[in-house]
């Protein structure tokens, strides 16, 4: 008769080895901290969607895309880039089929600069690299990023959301250029503010 000890299964366990229930304990400890961090997660996702995220990524104010031109923020002497009486900068633009009213900005560097945007018609998309700027500019609604640019630079962006058959023919231009080259900015429309 074979001895107990060459059962594998019946040989006593070495040091070191946990016993099968505490190895279950702890098996079940984790499954009910892993259950509460999905059900928290969840949670997170359902409250936020209900409540907060049901509209454009940055902002809830609306305007209406058929009277842009006509009145309010958007019309057209009131686009670019505007000097505040603080210091700061606001940067208006109207993405339309296929262009970005203006095309070209110039922004001072070390500045916060606010972008507020809106679409004309389809939905588009402005992104600058390695910024905290990237955004749906969707009709109806206007679109508010803020950042602060670290050097000069220009960036040159592609519309990000496809908007129809000229959608990547349309780019948007953002200069950052020393503050001092932007001190009596008057608001240019078109290409002609990027060869200031
Ligand atoms: Cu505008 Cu794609």
């Amino acid at each position: 008769m074979a001895d107990a000890n060459s059962n594998p299964l019946r040989r006593p366990l070495q040091d070191g080895i946990v016993p099968e229930e505490i190895v279950a304990q702890t098996e079940k400890r984790w499954v009910m901290v892993m259950s509460a961090m999905l059900a928290i997660m969840m949670a997170i996702i359902v409250i936020t969607g209900i409540t907060g995220a049901l509209h454009p990524s940055s902002n809830v104010e609306v305007v209406d895309p058929q009277t842009l031109h006509l009145k309010g923020e958007f019309v057209e002497s009131n686009l670019g880039t505007a000097i505040e009486p603080d210091g700061s900068v606001t940067v208006r633009i109207i993405a339309e089929q296929y262009d970005f009213v203006p095309n070209c900005v110039r922004v001072p560097v070390d500045t916060p600069v606010k972008f507020r945007l809106t679409s004309a018609d389809a939905i588009h998309g402005f992104l600058l690299p390695d910024t905290n700027i990237n955004t749906m500019v969707v009709p109806g609604f206007v679109a508010e990023v803020r950042t602060r640019f670290s050097k000069a630079k220009e960036y040159q962006m592609p519309c990000h959301e496809f908007c129809g058959l000229g959608h990547q023919a349309m780019w948007a231009h953002v200069v950052v250029v020393p503050q001092e080259q932007l001190a009596n900015v008057e608001p240019v429309v078109g290409r002609a503010a990027c060869e200031q």
